[in-house]
């Protein structure tokens, strides 16, 4: 029996009643067999990048994510658009983490789905994660493309209730097991 994927679910959103936390939570519940995931730990407790601070060595919420990306063998990204873009605290996780010579993204699978109130479901955001993935070394699914639009009118009770839409969110983490076991 081959070891079961182990997927980083990483959410751009630090906000309590985040539909993007819930999307991800649902993508926890949904993951098929042959996968191990688990949910980074905070990225709003990492401080601004500066060089100056990271030459005085990696603050401890950094560490933290870091180990958490160092134990994953693909990443699920689970994330708002804000001004159609990576909203920053999630860019400046990735920027603090993309630090060092041991880099925690190169040669893993990636995924990204995203969530919003408005029509879009974070598409523009989803885009430009893949570009930044380019120079992370990511490779990430292509299909299928999953963006939660109308988000108020699926999710309920705290969690990720559109029936449709838990569908894609379980092929989206099916597809990246697979990719992952393809990189192996
Ligand atoms: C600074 C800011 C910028 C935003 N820009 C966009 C945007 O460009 N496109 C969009 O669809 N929603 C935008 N929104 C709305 C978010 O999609 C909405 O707040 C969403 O619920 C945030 O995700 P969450 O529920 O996971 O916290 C923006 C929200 C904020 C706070």
């Amino acid at each position: 029996m081959t070891d079961p994927v182990r997927i980083l679910g990483v959410c751009g959103s630090l906000r309590a009643g985040s539909y993007n936390l819930m999307a991800l939570k649902a993508a926890m519940e949904l993951a098929p067999e042959g996968v191990e995931m688990r949910l980074a730990p905070s990225i709003g407790d990492i401080p601004l990048f500066n060089e100056d601070v990271e030459r005085e060595g990696m603050p401890a919420p950094v560490k933290s994510f870091r180990e958490a990306l160092g134990w994953a063998e693909a990443v699920l990204f689970v994330s708002p658009e804000y001004n159609h873009s990576i909203p920053g605290v999630l860019k400046n996780a990735i920027d603090w983490a993309s630090r060092g010579a041991d880099q925690p993204f190169a040669d893993k699978a990636a995924a990204v789905m995203g969530a919003s109130p408005g029509g879009m479901g974070s598409s523009r955001m989803q885009l430009h994660l893949r570009h930044v993935g380019v120079m992370l070394d990511l490779h990430f699914v292509n299909k299928p493309e999953v963006m939660i639009g109308s988000a108020p009118s699926k999710f309920a009770d705290g969690r990720l209730t559109d029936e449709p839409t838990r569908v894609f969110v379980g092929k989206l983490v099916t597809a990246l097991r697979d990719l992952a076991v393809r990189l192996r």
